[in-house]
């Protein structure tokens, strides 16, 4: 794998669900602007601090312009660097009239050049599903960026994370399967050092196609990964502290407090149900 030259130390968020209390509904299982402030208050302790923020989307509830605008009031209080990926419950107008000043639908994919790093944010949205999938304008994005930066380590954030194969999880939870491998071809070979993602609300580390995909918690509940059939819904809420070094990668898993108690639960049957 290409090496940074230094160590560099980033902070993956994900699934912030953030939601103006105007717009509280029965779906959001907890208060998850309090979890993100006090997530923000230990952030900006870190000292040094790190070099970059990621956020792998689900960045409001709703994708209103007003949870957008609460966004966009917290970021102004980070001072480091800040990709942002767009989830399944967001919404592309809204995000970009608020936090872009750019109004339209077009997705939203972009790249950094960070502490010798390049970070690349793909947007994996299909609007009213919760499936996510890259289309062929986000894949000419990933192969143009990489081929203008050759020889960097590279960092991918996208919300949904690749189907991983074999895997009898609902379609639903991941990227499809037939853009998961596109984008396993793409990547393979090019430095890929970590793809951060979202969406399944458990922290997981898979080695996919010699690629570690590192999904977090996110800051708005918790599913229980013992629960096969139907969906616990807890609680948990986390996210990491990465540092990606010439040894490669490392990310330490933070958990917020919490009582591990079940704040949900969806039967078999409306898991099948949900696409
Ligand atoms: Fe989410």
């Amino acid at each position: 794998m290409t090496a940074p030259a230094r160590p560099v130390t980033f902070l993956h968020l994900t699934d912030l669900h953030l939601c103006v209390p105007a717009l509280a509904d029965s779906t959001l299982n907890g208060d998850t602007l309090a979890s993100f402030d006090a997530v923000l208050a230990r952030i900006a302790q870190l000292d040094p601090a790190p070099d970059f923020l990621l956020i792998t989307g689900d960045l409001t509830h709703r994708g209103d312009a007003d949870s957008y605008r609460l966004l966009a009031n917290r970021l102004g209080r980070v001072a480091m660097p800040q990709m942002l990926a767009l989830g399944n419950h967001d919404r592309r107008g809204p995000f970009g009239t608020v936090i872009r000043g750019e109004a339209g639908e077009a997705p939203y994919a972009h790249e950094a050049v960070i502490a010798g790093v390049h970070v690349i944010v793909l947007d994996t949205l299909v609007p009213g599903r919760i499936a996510g999938a890259l289309d062929a304008a986000q894949f000419a994005f990933l192969d143009r960026v990489i081929a203008a930066r050759p020889g960097l380590p590279r960092i991918l954030g996208l919300h949904h994370p690749p189907v991983i194969e074999g895997e009898t999880a609902p379609v639903w939870r991941h990227l499809n399967p037939d853009d998961s491998a596109r984008l396993a071809r793409a990547l393979e070979g090019q430095g890929v050092a970590g793809i951060f993602c979202g969406h399944i609300h458990v922290p997981r580390v898979s080695l996919w196609h010699g690629m570690p995909v590192v999904v977090g918690n996110g800051l708005h509940d918790g599913h229980d990964p013992l629960e096969r059939q139907a969906m616990r819904i807890t609680d948990a809420r986390g996210f990491g502290l990465c540092t990606l070094r010439p040894a490669g990668l490392t990310v330490e898993f933070v958990s917020l407090p919490h009582a591990g108690r079940e704040v949900h639960r969806l039967s078999a049957e409306e898991v099948a149900a949900l696409r």
